[in-house]
């Protein structure tokens, strides 16, 4: 009988069996049983105690006395993808692009192979795109949309991690980027590609590859919505910089945000805008996610949001409606939706506004995803003003964290936040009050402590948009 390749080991005692079972033996949990490679990290037992192969064994040395070496980086060329990973590829390193499919991600990839393809001289290391999903055909096509600057990128079609050693060692690249994770299969593992065997034991051996041969690794995986499919979760662990690239497909607006980076922040972002040509930066963000907005219009409000070093003014919509039969819903997009319910039980509580019965919608335009807290007395505004049919006054930025009690906090970086509102023509802002009430040069600063005083603010400056439809019924 042939040797098994595989073994199942539990994620939660690392019980061993050589068959799949519903039912860890060890521990009784279930469905903890993941299939893994003999002789991977945590495969087959190895006796701890015969030498290591491949080399000596290490010398500890005191971390004072490690060489502090200054981690070349590769410049992609391209400004925001650049900004994201911390200043550009590190060689060695592996790189996760996550995204939904039909993102962009193949996109991305192939504009930032064509850069670094584009800029080395001849006899540098080259780039390597290994396409496991499209045939070099199809990738043509995409590259001659993209201006044919892609000319220069080597091309393999391959899903076969073994087959990329030959290839890999003899020419070694500078940049591989593989497309698709889940398309990759070893012949280790026996479980189909896309497994969360196969993925995981893929990227190990593609990451061995890239720090043996020095090469800088891109992996592209796909998520879904829910983030279940096996992919970009299982590996966040195993690779250096975990990227996302985000947005509503049907929005031409794309986000590139680091989840995680041993390289640099993980607080910048880059944004792009998906055109006929590709992915074109946008190094102007707040002036396009304002280009199309209805100014005074109940429900909406403008709030300066702080995407690592950079500020981004960005609309919140919101539409608060009377409810039909049944619950009332609670339709979010671009916003967690356990901060919106958050949101609506203090605006109830602490101003008065009643929202009983009422469906309620909430949309950020541009199909971005806002995280941060200082969105949080916007929000409150921008329901407010549904509510009660009054719009914010059209020159008036919103910003502010909102606690339980109804309180308003102060938000990092005030100073930036106001000069992009300044920039883009705003006059007024709403703000948490503050200790050392500096002035703003340009812009009228309206303080307020609680939700209460911004509703009260918002019912004495803002613009009656006619008789409430509610008063008539
Ligand atoms: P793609 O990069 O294939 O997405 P992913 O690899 O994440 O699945 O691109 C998806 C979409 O982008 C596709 O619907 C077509 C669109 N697109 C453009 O609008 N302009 C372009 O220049 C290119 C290449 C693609
Ligand atoms: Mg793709």
């Amino acid at each position: 009988m042939a040797r098994p390749r595989s073994v199942y080991a539990c994620t939660e005692c690392g019980a061993q069996s050589p068959r799949w079972l519903g039912r860890c033996p060890s521990c009784g949990a279930w469905s903890t049983l993941v299939e893994e490679a003999v002789g991977s990290a945590r495969g087959a037992e190895r006796d701890v105690f015969t030498a290591p192969s491949g080399g000596p064994a290490p010398k500890p040395i005191a971390i004072g006395e490690v060489e502090a070496s200054r981690a070349p980086r590769i410049r992609t060329g391209i400004e925001e993808v650049d900004r994201v990973l911390g200043g550009g590829l590190v060689p060695g390193s592996v790189v996760l692009l996550g995204g939904e499919p039909g993102i962009g991600k193949s996109t991305l990839s192939l504009q930032v192979a064509a850069e670094l393809a584009a800029a080395a001289d001849d006899g540098e290391r080259p780039v390597l795109y290994v396409s496991g999903e499209e045939s070099p055909e199809q990738v043509r096509l995409r590259a001659d949309r993209l201006g044919g600057a892609a000319g220069r990128v080597l091309i393999v079609p391959e899903t076969r991690v073994e087959a990329l050693v030959e290839p890999w060692r003899a020419l070694r690249p500078a940049l591989v980027l593989v497309d698709s994770i889940q398309t990759m299969r070893t012949e280790r593992i026996e479980s189909a590609a896309g497994s969360v065997a196969q993925v995981r034991e893929s990227a190990a051996m593609l990451s061995a590859l890239a720090r043996e041969q020095g090469s800088a690794v891109l992996l592209i995986g796909h998520v879904t919505k829910e983030g279940t499919i096996a992919g970009p979760r299982v590996l966040e662990h195993l690779v250096d910089v975990v990227l996302g690239f985000e947005g509503e497909r049907t929005h031409a607006f794309r986000v590139l945000r680091a989840a995680k980076n041993r390289f640099g922040s993980t607080a910048e972002i880059g944004v792009f805008h998906m055109s006929e040509g590709g992915l074109e930066p946008v190094s102007n963000p707040s002036e396009l996610f304002l280009a199309e907005r209805r100014a005074g219009a109940p429900g909406s409000c403008i709030v300066p949001v702080l995407e690592g070093t950079r500020p981004l003014l960005v609309e919140l919509q919101t539409l608060v409606a009377p409810a039909g039969y049944g619950t009332a819903r609670r339709t979010c997009l671009g916003i967690d939706d356990g901060r919106v319910a958050l949101l609506l039980a203090v605006l109830e509580r602490h101003a008065g506004v009643d929202l009983c019965a009422r469906d309620v919608y909430v949309n950020v335009t541009g199909g971005v995803r806002v995280v941060e807290p200082a969105v949080d007395l916007a929000l409150v505004l921008a329901l407010a003003s549904s509510r009660l049919e009054i719009a914010v006054p059209a020159d008036t930025v919103v910003c502010g964290e909102v606690g339980l009690g109804g309180e308003v906090r102060r938000v990092g970086r005030l100073d930036l936040r106001v000069r992009e509102s300044l920039r883009l023509g705003f006059r007024r802002a709403l703000l948490p009050a503050r200790r050392d009430a500096t002035a703003f040069a340009g812009i009228e600063a309206v303080e307020v402590h609680d939700v209460a005083e911004a509703v009260a603010w918002l019912r004495r400056h803002g613009r009656s948009a006619g008789p409430r439809r509610d008063a008539l019924s």
